[in-house]
């Protein structure tokens, strides 16, 4: 095939066939395609969009470069979730808990957090030895024998979203609807659960931005797991306020302890549990909704679920212990306040900016591959519509570096909104797509 005149095929509108996906793939993939070329059609697709045929070729070319793995071995339903990210979702470490103590098994591949959208597998890190790198022997093994693993991504599967995932990084091509859900569900399909719910964040913290964006996104998603035979529903949820009160990896593990122990942040415990209930309903392993609901906060209010993480960590090496011992955490050696410049009611608090503040004090990492400080972060004692006056707290700040509490500061002053009105809450949850709502768009091009 000529590469040039499929690059000129997109450039000028025209749709892809599945073999010149499939070839342009695998070439690529093999190193037969040079990355010039590939940036080229990158940013033809991101102009020009992608019609959801093209979206299955894309996701079904991108899967196929690489090994899957087979959770065939393993008896039950498995169940898997993915958050398009965002700034204090510590939800996996909640739900996968929730999930496996309810019965159904959690298999979860996970990443490491980069800018200021955080990873779950970095803030498990937060544990003194534990593991984030499991071969799939490993993996399937503690799936079957304690009903849950959290792994890093393996290396040898979905090869191809990595290569292009770092060139449409540096080609201003991410941000693609056709690019992103294919790079997401590629990998989600590749972890091998037969049932997958999608967290899509709206919101200032979020890559999607709008609502309406979102949800189109969210559309996608469900429509290629669905067309590859997977269980697929996805909610859309709120990230224009962190999530929780806590931002940063120790910090947040600490919330997520506190939430399985039922002393959870409002928002966050909505959000798991709904999730959970669409888990467990989406696995087939309950008869529906209410009997799933019942399950989750069974488990969470028995304590099962707490019980299920401190197994979770213990088995991949990390010490438990601070799991009562909080003070055995990473804990930074400077903590500051910020505080309110006014009275009134917080209408507005970025998550953006609060992320953007967390990277400052060394809770995330600005390029791939960075160090973090596991204890920095940012403790937020009020959420929006709290009512608050002059010179009390809105923001606690953990660093171990003294340079980065100025610039930390004024990201943080930038984030907060006081309003002299109680502004009208927001949802958590905007939105929810399943096989049933997956708007008709086979058609119509996304981009
Ligand atoms: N997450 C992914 O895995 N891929 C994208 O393209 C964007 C977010």
């Amino acid at each position: 095939m000529n590469l040039p005149a499929l690059i000129q095929k997109k450039r000028d509108g025209s749709a892809l066939t599945k073999e010149e996906i499939r070839y342009i793939i695998e070439g690529y993939t093999a190193g037969h395609i040079p990355d010039y070329q590939v940036a080229a059609l990158l940013m033809a697709i991101y102009f020009r969009g992608m019609d959801m045929e093209e979206i299955l070729s894309l996701t079904r070319a991108m899967l196929e470069s690489g090994a899957t793995i087979d959770l065939s071995d393993i008896p039950g339903p498995k169940v898997d979730k993915h958050s398009t990210g965002g700034v204090g979702d510590k939800t996996s470490l909640v739900l996968g808990p929730l999930v496996a103590a309810a019965g159904v098994k959690v298999a979860k591949l996970s990443g490491r957090g980069l800018g200021y959208s955080g990873g779950t597998i970095d803030k498990l890190e937060s544990f003194k030895g534990f593991s984030v790198e499991m071969s799939r022997q490993q993996f399937v093994e503690q799936v079957k024998n304690i009903g849950i693993a959290l792994s890093g991504q393996s290396k040898e599967l979905v090869p191809a979203d990595k290569k292009l995932y770092a060139l449409r990084d540096v080609t201003a091509t991410v941000d693609s609807l056709p690019l992103i859900a294919s790079s997401i569900m590629s990998k989600k399909l590749a972890s091998g659960a037969e049932a997958i719910v999608l967290d899509v964040k709206t919101g200032s913290g979020s890559f999607n931005g709008s609502l309406e964006r979102a949800i189109k996104l969210a559309n996608l998603l469900v429509s290629i797991g669905e067309s590859m035979g997977r269980r697929t529903l996805a909610l859309v949820s709120d990230m224009e306020q962190p999530l929780g009160h806590a931002v940063g990896n120790a910090l947040e593990v600490q919330e997520a302890i506190a939430c399985l122990r039922g002393k959870g942040p409002a928002d966050l415990s909505t959000l798991c549990l709904e999730l959970g209930t669409h888990m467990l309903t989406l696995s087939g392993a309950v008869p529906g909704r209410e009997v799933a609901r019942q399950k989750i906060q069974q488990v969470w209010q028995s304590g099962q679920a707490l019980e299920v993480f401190r197994q979770l960590v213990a088995a991949q090496g990390g010490d438990p212990r601070p799991i009562d011992e909080p003070a055995l955490f990473p804990q930074a050696s400077i903590q500051r306040e910020f505080r309110s410049p006014k009275t009134g009611w917080i209408s507005r608090i970025s998550a953006r900016e609060i992320g953007l503040a967390a990277l400052e004090l060394g809770a995330g990492r600005k390029v791939k591959g960075e160090p973090i400080d596991l204890s920095a972060g940012i403790f937020l004692p009020h959420k929006v519509g709290a009512q608050v006056k002059k010179g009390q707290v809105l923001a606690r700040l953990h660093s171990n570096r003294a340079q980065a509490f100025g610039p930390a500061s004024e990201l943080i002053a930038a984030a907060f909104e006081i309003g002299s009105q109680q502004p009208e809450p927001r949802p958590i949850i905007w939105a929810e797509v399943d096989a049933a709502k997956v708007k008709k768009q086979p058609s119509s091009s996304s981009n």
